[in-house]
């Protein structure tokens, strides 16, 4: 997979693909790149925003910045690109990040990310540009960077080799594995410690009643879950 992330802050990212699943994925042949739009940008002192139509506070990234930004990275159309692969511009109020989206896109041979800054995007880049806005919760942060690299990792884990053990990413809370329940708990030495125990079953080496267990309080914790999700 090819991830491209048109960043104001490219060097965000620089901790991040140091991290042991990211350089396992990297080392598989998978491509995390940054893109900064102020490298491309036309307008005087590598400005890429301007003051919003209409009035009111802050900054808005300009749509013929990020146009410039994509064309240079993809001889192409940005209207056209969408096409061609996955182009999601992160924004407060986009689709919820959920395991169902990361496994969708995890199936994707490209994704472009497009971070905002400030008050945010200039719509049209949103309208023409976007396959898709993703949100990772009904908050607000001060950039997409971070949203994104969520995204990345939510995306990357899931990619095959990218962690030390390949089950660890299969039977995860949400997963279909799981039927999309909260994963059951998990317990290591001691067995005892400040008179809290480990569940007895865990302790007797039978391997189908620990799976009956932990499906069990997978689905117990999903019970437990919907009241306060239809609340
Ligand atoms: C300060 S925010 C802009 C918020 C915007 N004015 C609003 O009220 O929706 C700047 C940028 O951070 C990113 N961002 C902030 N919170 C986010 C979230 N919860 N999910 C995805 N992206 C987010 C988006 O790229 C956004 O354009």
């Amino acid at each position: 997979m090819d991830v491209e992330v048109f960043t104001l802050f490219p060097q965000w990212f620089d901790w991040y693909r140091g991290q042991r699943h990211v350089t396992n994925a990297l080392g598989l042949g998978h491509t995390l790149e940054c893109v900064d739009p102020r490298a491309t940008t036309t307008l005087s002192g590598g400005a890429v925003d301007d003051t919003p139509f209409g009035g009111g506070a802050g900054m808005v990234l300009r749509v013929d910045v990020v146009e410039a930004a994509l064309r240079a990275r993809y001889e192409a159309d940005p209207v056209e690109l969408r096409a061609r692969r996955r182009v999601i511009a992160l924004t407060p109020a986009g689709r919820l990040l959920d395991d169902a989206l990361a496994e969708e896109l995890a199936a994707e041979p490209a994704l472009t990310l497009l971070c905002g800054r400030y008050e945010g995007f200039d719509e049209r880049i949103v309208e023409h540009f976007a396959s898709d806005q993703v949100s990772i919760g009904r908050y607000v942060l001060a950039g997409g960077e971070l949203p994104a690299m969520v995204l990345c990792d939510a995306v990357i884990r899931k990619l095959p080799g990218a962690l030390g053990h390949a089950e660890s990413a299969q039977e995860e809370s949400f997963s279909a594995a799981l039927e999309g329940a909260p994963e059951y708990p998990h317990y290591t030495r001691p067995a005892e410690w400040r008179g809290w125990g480990v569940p007895e079953v865990l302790l007797s080496g039978h391997h189908e009643r620990v799976r009956a267990w932990r499906r069990e309080q997978s689905r117990a914790r999903a019970a437990a879950e919907r009241p306060e999700r239809e609340a």
